[in-house]
Formats: structure tokens, sequence, C-alpha cells
């Protein structure tokens, strides 16, 4: 028998302000994103910003639906509207910002388990890290590898009875 574990690690900074002017920059555009959120339902705006190899930076937000599972979540449709848009230009960072009415939450908003199984997916095809920026108002977190958000991942290797 074997035990075995996973630990992850991650920066965190408490103002914008100590960042990167790249960093920076992302964050901006995952603000922006998020205020074309259709969230009618949950009234949380997630915005989501990522920045492709080039240089180019794409934008998605939240867009749910009256039949609830239909919605789908900011990163995701960033990263769907990157890969079928820039399909040969591969994603190296992702920026999430989230607001309530109240404004920008005070604490970074981590992506869900789906938003985490297609980040790792796009790092998996691309063979490059995503770095993941997660910002709130009082804190921002950076993880180097988004697929360190996902331990014991399922992936492509699974799907084959003997894998690579
Ligand atoms: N949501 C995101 O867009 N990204 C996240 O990381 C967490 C949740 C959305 C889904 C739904 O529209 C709303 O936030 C409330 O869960």
């Amino acid at each position: 028998m074997t035990t075995k574990s996973i630990s992850i690690s991650w920066t965190e900074y408490n103002s914008i302000e100590e960042l990167n002017q790249d960093d920076k920059e992302l964050i901006v555009a995952a603000k922006e994103a998020a205020q074309n959120a259709y969230a009618p339902y949950s009234k949380f705006m997630v915005g989501a910003a990522v920045k492709l190899e080039t240089g180019i930076i794409v934008r998605g937000a939240n867009v749910e639906n009256a039949a609830f599972p239909s919605g789908i979540c900011a990163e995701r449709s960033v990263l769907s509207y990157s890969a079928s848009n820039y399909p040969s230009d591969k994603p190296i960072a992702i920026a999430i910002a989230a607001f309530t009415e109240d404004g920008l939450t005070k604490n970074p908003v981590p992506p869900c388990g789906n938003c985490r199984q297609v980040i790792a997916e796009e790092e998996f095809r691309n063979k490059k890290n995503i770095r993941v920026i997660l910002s709130g108002e009082s804190k921002i977190q950076i993880i180097e590898k988004g697929g360190d958000l996902l331990p014991l991942q399922f992936n492509r290797n699974n799907l084959k009875i003997n894998p690579l």
C-alpha cells in the first residue's frame, strides 16, 4: 500500500499595484468583460480575459439561461471563443473577476470544477501552462498552471485501455 499526496502553490497579493503590467492589463480586461455578463438569475457577473501567445486578449462573460444548466461560466465562454477563433494561438493566461450588485467581490472567485476541467484540457492539448489570475478587491491569487487546480484530473489517457 502507498499513500500519495499532491500539494499546490500559488502567489497572493493584497493590491493590484503589486502586479506587473501584463497581469494588471488582463485583470482590467476581465473586469470589462464582466460588464457584458447576462446573469439575471444569480446577479453574479463574471468576466474572464484570456491572453494568447501572440499577445491578443479575448474576453468572455457568464451567460445564464432560464433552463439553469444551459448557462455557461465566463471561463468556458472565453476559452470556447479563443479555441474557435484563434485555433493556433495558445492561451497563456486567464484572469477572472466577479461582481455582485455591491461591486467587485472582496475575495478572488475561483473557477468551478467544470471550468477547471476545460482549463486543464486547453493546457493538455496545447502543451502550454495557463497562468490563472484570480482577482478580488482585497486579494489577488496567481496559480502558474491551471491544471494544478484539478488534481487527479480525467484526461484523454483515461479514454484508452492502454494509456500513453
Ligand atoms: N460563474 C462563472 O462564470 N465562473 C465561475 O468561476 C463561478 C461561477 C457563474 C455561473 C453562474 O452564471 C453564476 O456565476 C453563479 O454561479
